[in-house]
């Protein structure tokens, strides 16, 4: 079966998760945290060399104060207690996205975290934060103006926060909705994209496994015939 070298989810559905259950939505957070940990380790285990999680949206920043110093918690939680983790697994850790609009505390976890698991080379984990893909493009083609010279995909690529990393060929948006949300929209040009219905806490490596399988069902063309 041909595994996808790189899978990258999107993790939709936390809050309504939580609502169903009549719980407040940081609690389908952390659930959403402990499902991310286990989809990350059961998808480098399997022999996929790169997972990108989208885990805040620029978009994202906007929502209640609340909600989001519940998630810097988390964040917080996770680059406190999974670095270690990581780093003997030998999975690398990047951050896409823009981390000055992290407080700064999270944004210096996060390089640290990534400095620590630098070596690592059994695979890649990276997490968007803060990220946007409109964002990420706008600043590349400024980047490319002020360079004064037309550039070739491969040069406009490597002005991206992803430089050096394959693009995904398996995208999977838990929470029934079917968009990109901004995610990754240079990358995802000939990604095969994969919706489920299930919220993302209740999205089990088993599910993780079919959607694997569904990928390689798929017929990839890159538009020749
Ligand atoms: C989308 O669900 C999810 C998020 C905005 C946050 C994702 C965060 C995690 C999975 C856990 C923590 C992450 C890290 C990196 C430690 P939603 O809140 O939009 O759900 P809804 O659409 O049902 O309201």
């Amino acid at each position: 079966m041909e595994l996808p070298r790189h899978i990258a989810i999107i993790m939709d559905g936390n809050g309504r998760w939580a609502k169903k259950r009549l719980l407040p939505r940081s609690a389908g957070h952390r659930e959403g945290m402990k499902r991310m940990i286990s989809l990350s380790e059961h998808a480098f285990d399997l022999g996929v060399k790169y997972v990108t999680l989208y885990a805040l949206s620029c978009e994202n920043l906007s929502r209640p104060q609340e909600e989001l110093d519940g998630l810097f918690s988390l964040f917080r939680k996770y680059f406190s207690e999974n670095i270690a983790r990581l780093l003997q697994k030998g999975i690398r850790l990047k951050i896409i996205g823009d981390r000055s609009l992290l407080p700064p505390d999270i944004a210096a976890l996060s390089r640290k975290g990534e400095e620590e698991t630098a070596a690592g080379e059994r695979g890649t984990l990276l997490l968007a934060i803060g990220y946007g893909a409109r964002q990420e493009l706008l600043a590349a083609v400024n980047a490319a103006v002020r360079g004064g010279r037309e550039l070739s995909q491969a040069e406009f690529a490597a002005l991206l926060s992803t430089d050096g990393i394959p693009d995904p060929d398996l995208l999977i948006r838990t929470g029934k909705e079917k968009r990109l949300s901004n995610f990754l929209l240079w990358q995802s040009a000939y990604t095969e994209l994969y919706f489920s219905d299930k919220m993302f806490p209740a999205f089990t490596n088993a599910d993780l496994d079919r959607a694997i399988e569904n990928y390689a069902g798929r017929e990839r063309r890159y538009g020749k015939i």
